[in-house]
């Protein structure tokens, strides 16, 4: 039994390794964009991940499910209850069953989880050459780098370098792993108009897109962060507190000792 844990875990630590070692492996080192959400004070930029979930709406919802989402969760991001109605009515969602027992549908309820682009796994290898669009739910955690790796990805497609052969169906990015990937690049300089004015250049959307899907990974990371910098500061407190009570109780032995000495 112990062998078997013992060879589980130095698979797990030389397969991460060697992952790890592949992603370096000829690959641009990921830009670092600086993010609001970053550092124990950080918090979501409302606007910016606002226009990431317009972004995901219009754009990348065509082939990406975010299937723990649902459409009040937005409030997280600022959206109203009237804003979310109207999000939510505009989808399509599956029904109860009929009287004849067939599938029916209805407009969605803020209730609903986001509304997916395709049936099942097959409709969606079918529609993207066999590559499946993973669910972004929980896409920042999943991948190392998070919104920076994100945010690169949505601009990393480049010509490739001389020699290397991109068949078809197939698109160049320098930070995709392998370098050759099954989603043609998503974002163009306005793909979508953002209501705020803000102009939509590729890097803006790929930031907000990120944003957005930072929020959706993390909902709860703003309390996290809060509770985090309340507790050092109670700790903070608790620290003085007892140095004064020791040194009210070690007073009398202070004094006595110095009597002593006296
Ligand atoms: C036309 C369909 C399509 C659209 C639109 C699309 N994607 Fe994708 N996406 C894919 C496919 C297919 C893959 C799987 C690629 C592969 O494995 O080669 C993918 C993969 C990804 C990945 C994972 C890459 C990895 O490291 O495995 C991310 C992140 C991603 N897409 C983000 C987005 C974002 C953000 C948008 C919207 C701005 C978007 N995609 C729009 C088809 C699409």
């Amino acid at each position: 039994m112990r062998v078997l844990q013992a060879a589980a875990f130095g698979a797990l630590v030389f397969g991460t390794a060697g992952a790890a070692s592949a992603q370096e492996e000829g690959m641009p080192p990921l830009p670092k964009a600086s993010w609001s959400f970053n550092g124990p004070f950080g918090t979501f930029d409302r606007a910016s991940a606002q226009r990431g979930f317009q972004v995901y709406n219009e754009v990348c919802s065509s082939c990406h499910s975010m299937k723990l989402m649902s459409y009040r969760n937005l409030a997280g991001i600022g959206l109203t209850e009237g804003q979310i109605r109207a999000i939510a009515a505009s989808k399509t969602v599956p029904g109860e069953l009929n009287d004849q027992g067939e599938p029916t549908t209805r407009p969605g309820l803020p209730s609903d989880h986001f509304a997916s682009p395709y049936p099942n796994e097959k409709a969606a290898r079918a529609a993207n050459n066999g590559a499946l669009p993973p669910d972004h739910s929980l896409i920042e955690k999943a991948r190392v780098g998070g919104a920076n790796y994100i945010r690169a990805l949505m601009i990393g497609y480049v010509e490739p370098p001389k020699g290397v052969k991109v068949p078809d169906g197939l698109y160049y990015n320098q930070w995709f792993q392998g370098h050759l990937i099954h989603m043609p690049a998503p974002l163009a300089d306005g793909s979508v108009t953002y209501a705020d004015g803000t102009k939509a250049t590729v890097d803006q959307e790929a930031r907000d897109v990120a944003t957005f899907l930072t929020f959706a990974s993390n909902p709860e990371m703003e309390q996290r962060k809060h509770l985090g910098v309340r507790i050092v500061g109670f700790l903070a407190l608790m620290c003085g507190v007892t140095y004064l009570v020791k040194r009210q109780v070690w007073s009398d032995v202070h004094k006595s000792s110095h009597d002593e000495v006296r």
